[in-house]
């Protein structure tokens, strides 16, 4: 119908938009699947001087897929001028980690990328952008991005854990036979880390308490914990790279929960700043937590979770550990040097 060209064109800067996740994410943005079948996007795709070539390539792909929503490709390698007024930065590029990695080996390399890219945020994004951080230390490169544009709300600053609530609803699927569009409440807490905290406690499976479901402690603390939060590094080992399709699936989801409201008593887990929050979390830091939408692109951290003794132990191990990482990049986000080890 005609209206579909009245909304105005939402401009979405990706970084690292030639690299494997942007591949898969790209054109599920640009298909309308994401933001709405009624919604002009523009595309504002950064890349680096080595990766120019291809960076051509993907933007000749998403123009021969003649997306009726897509308007207009632009490509560079300048930052400063691929975030221009963007509405939405995607923050894919980084050195990812290989084998026998931990996410925080990347924090030094990583971290002056998004220094640059926080100040080039700062200039040329609106000034109500939304940005949301996949690159490893996800959490720590959100926080640094973050600290470097003062401009810019520092609640609208996101770091990617809805990989992990989706890996966690599917061991909870696989393991009470249920389909996955049964599992709510499914909320990460902490650092995109081997430190994640997958709340089971609070999660419900058909409504109910998946601890009513699945009778097993031990399950929960001795196999679905740790599965969920070393999948990734298990992936790696599966593939010789990181996770690609799957991240994109999440970073969609993660975009789709801040642009439709949230169901009534659910949650998506998302990282965000910890600062005013209800669960006592060290405030400065970029900390997953369960938040609920309106659907217009804001949220709120949810306050009705319960935090019994192991959660909060588990909680805080994660908090000691974002601290630590913060501590690192102190020379990034103005911050007198802390010890780093
Ligand atoms: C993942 O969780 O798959 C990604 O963060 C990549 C990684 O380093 O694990």
């Amino acid at each position: 119908s005609l209206t579909r060209s009245w909304k105005k064109t939402i401009k979405v800067a990706v970084t690292g938009a030639s690299g494997n996740i942007a591949n898969h994410l790209l054109f599920m943005l640009a298909s309308g699947e994401v933001y709405g079948k009624d919604q002009p996007i523009a595309l504002q795709l950064l890349g680096s001087e080595r990766s120019k070539e291809a960076l051509e390539g993907v933007a000749m792909e998403l123009e021969d897929s003649l997306y009726p929503l897509l308007r207009e490709v632009s490509i560079g390698i300048d930052p400063y001028e691929v975030f221009g007024d963007a509405d939405w930065a995607l923050m894919i590029g980084a050195k990812p980690r290989g084998p026998g990695m931990e996410r925080a080996d990347l924090l030094q390399q990583n971290g002056e990328i998004f220094q640059v890219q926080g100040r080039a945020l700062n200039e040329s994004a609106s000034r109500n952008c939304k940005v949301v951080v996949v690159g490893n230390p996800c959490n720590t490169n959100a926080l640094i991005a973050m600290e470097n544009a003062p401009n810019i709300p520092r609640k609208n600053f996101h770091a990617l854990t809805r990989l992990d609530e989706n890996r966690a609803k599917c061991q909870l699927a696989l393991k009470s036979g249920k389909f996955y569009t049964s599992i709510s409440r499914m909320a990460i807490w902490g650092n995109h880390s081997t430190t994640q905290v997958p709340d089971y406690i609070n999660a419900r499976i058909g409504g109910i308490p998946a601890t009513d479901l699945i009778r097993d402690n031990k399950w929960f603390r001795e196999e679905f914990t740790p599965k969920v939060a070393l999948r990734g590094g298990a992936l790696i080992k599966k593939w010789g790279r990181s996770s690609a399709a799957s991240t994109a699936v999440s970073v969609a989801d993660a975009i789709r929960s801040l642009v439709v409201p949230t169901a009534p008593g659910d949650c998506f887990s998302t990282g965000v700043i910890s600062d005013g929050n209800p669960y006592g979390v060290r405030e400065g830091l970029i900390f997953s937590f369960p938040c609920r939408s309106k659907g217009d692109g804001d949220y709120e951290i949810c306050d009705d979770f319960i935090v019994d003794e192991w959660l909060r132990n588990k909680i805080r191990a994660s908090e000691d550990e974002l601290q630590k990482e913060k501590e690192c990049v102190s020379h990034l986000i103005g911050m007198m040097g802390g010890a780093c080890s």
